[in-house]
């Protein structure tokens, strides 16, 4: 059976940095994003017993022997564990951004994964438990399974049935909303969030700080969303990103995603908002700076970002809607 599913990517406005379990990909703290529109991924997964080993396709290449191809096929693994099959799949992907560049690639990438192969595999999943097979694949595409904001509960079992994400609200609650992103490089990231996390929590003196505040941003955050309160969303997402990049900054080896045009946009925002405009940054684990603001400054927003040294592009996203099928298989 051959099944196509879109996900949006999602960016953290609390953000996750940190696992209590590798295995059952266990975050350390919840953490709360809103889905994007305009940033996603497609992708079709075919079983069948015409395929005599799993092949992954990825942006029109095909993916070879190594790190990235066995995260997809260890994902296609447990699917055909649930479903109790031996096929082997085909799996054609693309995403309409460039891949690893702090764009959160894989949170709509195994989202879309997770969609498309429980489906081809003959297995109807809830929101719930798409939501914990994505997780599986990527904590943060644990989030993109709902539109809108959605909020990823760390949970406290140990076998991680309890860590999933639910909805705060719908993509047509705050219809203003925007989230502008940047693109200020698009080379892949040199360490990847699973290996730079895993450094934080071990050796950064500041992370034990993260986790005791981390909950005030979650519950603080949640009133914002719910009060459609810009600068209060703004105020909390923005110095919780500079928290985690604190203890990135701290980790050994040191984790540093910031390019000069990183900071760029950063002091341009902050000197913007100084000057009256109501706009504030985020940052994931790469050189993008993401900026939040409402419709209205958007386009004034972005074309002022884009006149910053080092930014190719900005991006203006509204919330998106969440997983869905799609008709048009990519083969
Ligand atoms: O799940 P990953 O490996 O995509 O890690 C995501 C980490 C951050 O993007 C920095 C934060 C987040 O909550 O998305």
């Amino acid at each position: 059976m051959k099944a196509t599913a879109i996900a949006n990517s999602n960016i953290a406005l609390v953000k996750y940095w940190g696992k209590r379990n590798k295995k059952h990909m266990l975050p350390m703290n919840s953490s709360i994003s809103v889905t994007l529109d305009g940033l996603h991924t497609t992708t079709t997964v075919e079983f069948d017993k015409k395929y005599k080993h799993d092949r992954v396709s990825l942006g029109g290449k095909e993916l070879p022997k190594g790190e990235e191809k066995t995260r997809v096929v260890r994902h296609l693994d447990l699917v055909r564990k649930l479903a109790g099959t031996k096929l082997r799949a085909r799996v054609v992907s693309e995403n309409n951004f460039p891949t690893a560049a702090g764009l959160a690639s894989s949170a709509s990438g195994f989202c879309a994964l997770s969609l498309a192969a429980s489906v081809a595999a003959g297995i109807g999943l809830d929101e719930k438990n798409l939501s914990i097979l994505s997780r599986l694949g990527s904590g943060s595409a644990t989030r993109s399974v709902y539109g809108g904001f959605a909020e990823w509960l760390k949970g406290k079992k140990a076998d991680g049935s309890d860590s999933y994400a639910v909805q705060l609200e719908d993509e047509g609650y705050w219809k203003d909303f925007r989230l502008i992103t940047t693109i200020v490089e698009t080379e892949r990231k040199k360490v990847s969030s699973r290996t730079g996390m895993r450094d934080t929590v071990k050796t950064s003196p500041l992370y034990k700080a993260w986790l005791e505040t981390v909950d005030k941003d979650l519950s603080g955050m949640r009133a914002a969303i719910r009060q459609r309160d810009l600068a209060q969303v703004g105020e909390i997402a923005e110095v919780n990103c500079l928290k985690m990049h604190a203890t990135m900054f701290t980790t050994n080896p040191r984790v540093l995603y910031w390019q000069p045009a990183t900071i760029a946009v950063m002091k341009a925002v902050v000197e913007w908002r100084e000057a009256g405009e109501k706009c504030w940054f985020t940052i994931d684990g790469g050189p993008n700076v993401k900026v939040i603001c409402l419709a209205r400054d958007a386009a004034r927003l972005a074309r002022r970002m884009e006149d910053v040294t080092g930014v190719k592009k900005a991006l203006v996203c509204r919330p998106g809607e969440g997983a869905r099928l799609s008709a048009g298989d990519l083969f």
